[in-house]
């Protein structure tokens, strides 16, 4: 049952205790706790959709989601982006049954209604005989979003037209956004996806992995079989490249206290020599990823010293390592459908495409290595806190607490919260903004 807005508001002091910094169990296993976040999170927030290089031609579709919903992502005749809600206003059918491809119009597979690429209702069978020709069909097209931006390539949308826009949104988010989508190791924008996305339903609340994903470096014990096996192109064991330079590197948290994002990177001291990393795969592939690393020196300057960088943008795109965003779909309080877009320099040759394909493959999804061990945390976190007993214990989120700064480490790093080495600031930056939303009846209240 759908809760008021008064017992909302009680509740939400109960579920994020900000002196604390705890949270109870039941925001990751209570269904009317995550009936509510459809309401009060999915349908405001900014949600990633996908690239622009996806739906490339007038007419190429691909089905994203927002929340739980379907959404299709597609591109008219007059090459304007557009983001419909998958479903047939007759009676509510997907009007697409397909992953992507290409189509001039959208037809409900029910009873025929079919929808241009701008939405508008376009075919109604029998419209003379049944209709008597009396449907307004200019009021019946595909549901729109309120808003949807394209930020260098990347599409977002909101249900919402009182969100600010997207660059508010991300705020100083963005710097670490461009550092993440701009290759690591390659050639600025021009970035494309690979052919296909990952997608996987595990059994865990969403917020596990969006918490994990916003500056969890505390959870190394969990990848140590992974460490032990290696699975990088290098031939080393271990994720970690050996430190042949000598530089220093610090772990820097950074925080958007006002939208609730957060990231975490490694902070040399100076400029990083190129270190080997891919003995396992044709020469050509070191040779590429050698030239692109003091590429990107010198055009990132200071900012090439932030190393291995992930974050999530608030509430479910995660960006990993500069070359892959997953987003978190919810799908039920205690189920997540994971999605996972990788993208790789638009100039790079084919067997360095296929390195970093194997290689995400070995490292990611249901059959990666190393995302497995996260899994297992998360779905058995779930189950464990669903029991009566369970649930009368709080999770503790003060690691670091007190020992944040809002001076940044370097002055390119923006205005934020910040600390450095191992801390749970990013989470309790996520819980709180989580908190605000839960109990904001509207974007003006947040
Ligand atoms: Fe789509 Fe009836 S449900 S035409
Ligand atoms: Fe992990």
């Amino acid at each position: 049952m759908a809760m008021s807005e008064t017992s909302l508001k009680q509740a939400v002091d109960r579920w994020v205790n900000h002196e604390r910094r705890t949270v109870t169990r039941s925001i990751f296993v209570d269904e009317d706790v995550y009936q509510a976040e459809q309401e009060r999170i999915f349908a405001r927030a900014w949600l990633f959709l996908g690239h622009e290089s996806q739906i490339a031609k007038p007419g190429d579709y691909f089905v994203s989601r927002m929340g739980e919903e379907s959404v299709i992502l597609t591109r008219d005749r007059q090459g304007e982006i557009h983001a419909f809600l998958n479903s047939c206003r007759h009676r509510g059918m997907k009007v697409c049954r397909y992953d992507e491809g290409n189509t001039p119009v959208f037809t409900c597979p029910y009873h025929g209604w079919s929808y241009g690429l701008d939405g508008s209702l376009v075919g109604v069978p029998y419209f003379k005989e049944a209709y008597h020709s009396e449907l307004k069909k200019n009021e019946w097209g595909l549901v729109e979003v309120a808003q949807l931006a394209n930020y260098k390539g990347w599409i977002w949308a909101t249900w919402d037209k009182e969100a600010p826009s997207l660059e508010d949104y991300l705020g100083d988010m963005r710097i670490y956004f461009d550092l993440m989508t701009d290759h690591p190791d390659g050639s600025p924008g021009g970035q494309r996806t690979w052919v296909g996305v990952q997608k996987w339903i595990m059994p865990a609340n969403w917020k596990f992995a969006a918490e994990n994903f916003i500056g969890d470096f505390y959870h190394n014990v969990s990848h140590r079989s992974v460490d032990l096996v290696g699975i990088s192109p290098s031939g080393r064991k271990g994720r970690h490249l050996d430190d042949t330079s000598q530089i220093r590197r610090v772990l820097v948290n950074y925080a958007n206290p006002e939208q609730g994002h957060g990231a975490g990177f490694f902070h040399a001291s100076g400029d990083l020599p190129y270190n080997p990393s891919y003995g396992l795969a044709p020469s050509a592939v070191e040779a590429y990823f050698e030239k692109a690393h003091y590429a990107r020196q010198a055009r990132l300057g200071e900012r090439a010293r932030a190393q291995g960088a992930v974050g999530t943008v608030f509430p479910n795109a995660s960006i990993s390592a500069g070359r892959s965003i997953a987003v978190w779909h919810p799908n039920g309080p205690h189920s997540t459908e994971a999605w996972r877009f990788y993208f790789a320099p638009a100039d790079a040759p084919q067997e360095v495409v296929d390195t970093l394909r194997h290689y995400a493959m070995r490292y990611a999804g249901a059959g990666g290595m190393t995302e497995q061990d996260d899994m297992e945390n998360w779905n058995y976190a779930t189950s464990a806190s669903a029991g009566a007993m369970a649930r009368r214990n709080d999770y503790h989120y003060a690691m670091g607490l007190g020992h944040e700064s809002t001076d940044p480490p370097a002055a390119w790093m923006g205005q934020g919260l910040f600390s450095t080495g191992t801390s749970e600031q990013n989470q309790r930056t996520m819980y709180k903004r989580w908190a605000e939303y839960m109990a904001a009846s509207s974007w003006a209240q947040l």
